[in-house]
C-alpha cells in the first residue's frame, strides 16, 4: 500500500518514516513538508540516512497526495489536520490522523477543551479512537483513525483492566503523567530548550489538561457511566518516554488475585501490552520500551480499595507513531504488528 505522511519533518512524521523502512506491506511514497521541500529526507531526519535514497520532502497538495498514496498519516499540529482530512476523505482515501483534532466523539467537548467549534462535526462520529485494545473491531473497517495523544494512551492503559473488571468507584481518578521532551515536538521553545529543561522536573498543563478528555471518553465507555479524572503532567529531563501513575480507589475491597487476573484478561492476547510483575523489575520503567510499540502496565495496591495502576510508553511509539501504524494496520488487513515488531533499546 502507498503511504503519504503530512507533517513529515517533524518527530512524529520522522518516526512514522523510521517503521515503514521496516513495514513489508506499505511504502511511504510522499513526505510533505512546507518548510523543507525539496531536500532529501535525511537532511532533517538524519537517522534515516541512507534510506529513501529516492524521495524528498515536498509541499502538501492535495493533487499530489491523493495520486500518490492510498492512505495518510497526518502529523500535524493540532487545528491543522481539520480541513486536511475531509478532503482527504472525499477522494477516497484512508486517512490516520495524529493530531486532536478528531478524537473527541462529542462536538462540544472541542469547546470545552479545545475552545473552538468543530467545523465537521459529523465526522467526530465517523472518527474510530485509534486504541486497538479497546476499538480492534472498528479499527479493521475504519476509513478515519483518530490517533490518540501520549499522555491519554499511558493512562488509558494502566486503568483499562480495572475498567473493564468493573471496578472503577465513583471517586475521581487521579493522574501523573511523567513525560520526555520529545512529547513537546520539533519546534524549538523556550520552557523546552536543553539549559531549561535538564536536570528538573516540573508540571505542566496541570489544569484542564486536554487529555483528560480522551480519558474520561475511553473508560466511560468501557464503564458505561461518567467519570471524574484528573491528570498533571510532568516534564523531566529524557528525550522520549511516558509514564502514567494513575491513583484509583475500587468500589469494593480487590485483592491482589483478582488483580493479576484483571489484567490477565484485559491484556492476555495483546501484542503490544507486557504485564511487568517479577522482580528486579517489578513496575513498568520508561527505559525498556524506549524505541519500541509495547506499553508495559502493573500495578501496586495500598489498603483494601486504592490501586495505583501504571503504564509506561515510548511516547513516540505506543504514544503516537507505532500505535498509529497498529491502527493502520488493523484497517488494512494487515498483520497487526507489521512493522513494529523491534525490540526496546537496552541501553539507553
Ligand atoms: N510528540 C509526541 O510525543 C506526540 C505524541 C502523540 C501525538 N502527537 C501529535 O502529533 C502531531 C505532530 O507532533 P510532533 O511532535 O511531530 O510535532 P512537530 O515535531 O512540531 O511536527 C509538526 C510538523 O507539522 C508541520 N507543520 C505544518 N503546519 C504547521 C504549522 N502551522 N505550525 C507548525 N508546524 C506545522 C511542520 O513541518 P513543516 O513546517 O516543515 O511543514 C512540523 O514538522 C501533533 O498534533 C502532536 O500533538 C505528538
Amino acid at each position: 500500500m502507498r503511504v503519504a505522511v503530512i507533517g513529515a519533518s517533524g518527530y512524529v512524521g520522522g518516526e512514522l518514516m523510521r517503521i515503514f523502512t521496516m513495514h513489508r506491506d506499505a511504502e511511504v511514497t510522499i513526505a510533505t513538508s512546507e518548510s523543507s521541500a525539496g531536500r532529501p529526507i535525511h537532511s532533517v531526519h538524519f537517522n534515516l540516512r541512507g534510506y529513501y535514497r529516492g524521495l524528498r520532502f515536498t509541499k502538501y497538495s492535495l493533487d499530489a497526495v491523493s495520486k500518490t498514496a492510498d492512505a495518510a498519516f497526518l502529523a500535524l499540529p493540532h487545528g491543522r489536520s481539520l480541513n486536511v482530512v475531509p478532503e482527504l476523505l472525499e477522494v477516497g482515501m484512508t486517512v490516520i490522523d495524529l493530531s486532536a483534532d478528531y478524537r473527541l466523539r462529542n462536538p462540544e467537548d472541542y469547546e470545552r477543551w479545545y475552545g473552538f467549534t468543530h467545523p465537521y462535526p459529523d465526522l467526530l462520529s465517523r472518527a474510530v479512537y485509534g486504541l486497538p485494545e479497546i476499538h480492534r473491531e472498528e479499527l479493521r473497517r475504519a476509513k478515519l483513525i483518530a490517533s490518540p495523544g501520549c499522555n491519554a494512551t499511558a493512562s488509558i492503559l494502566a486503568i483499562l483492566p480495572l475498567a473493564t473488571s468493573g471496578l472503577i468507584g465513583d471517586d475521581p481518578i487521579i493522574i501523573d503523567v511523567k513525560a520526555g521532551s520529545s512529547e513537546a515536538g520539533s519546534r524549538p521553545s523556550l520552557p523546552d530548550h536543553h539549559p531549561e529543561r535538564e536536570g528538573t522536573v516540573r508540571p505542566y498543563s496541570p489544569e484542564g489538561h486536554r487529555h483528560v478528555a480522551e480519558v474520561v471518553q475511553e473508560i466511560g465507555g468501557i464503564v458505561g457511566r461518567g467519570v471524574t479524572a484528573y491528570l498533571t503532567p510532568h516534564a523531566v529531563p529524557s528525550v522520549r518516554g511516558a509514564l502514567a501513575t494513575a491513583y484509583v480507589i475500587a468500589d469494593r475491597d480487590v485483592g491482589e488475585r483478582e488483580l493479576i487476573a484483571a489484567y490477565a484478561r484485559t491484556y492476555g492476547k495483546e501484542p503490544f501490552i507486557r504485564i511487568v510483575r517479577n522482580t528486579p523489575i517489578r513496575y513498568p520503567n520508561t527505559k525498556y520500551v524506549i524505541g519500541s510499540n509495547f506499553a508495559d502496565v502493573s500495578f501496586a495496591r495500598e489498603g483494601k480499595r486504592l490501586i495505583k495502576a501504571f503504564a509506561a510508553i515510548d511516547n513516540l511509539m505506543k504514544g503516537a507513531a507505532g500505535q498509529a501504524v497498529q491502527a493502520f494496520n488493523l484497517a488494512a488487513g494487515f498483520d497487526e504488528t507489521e512493522g513494529l515488531r523491534a525490540p526496546p533499546l537496552r541501553p539507553v
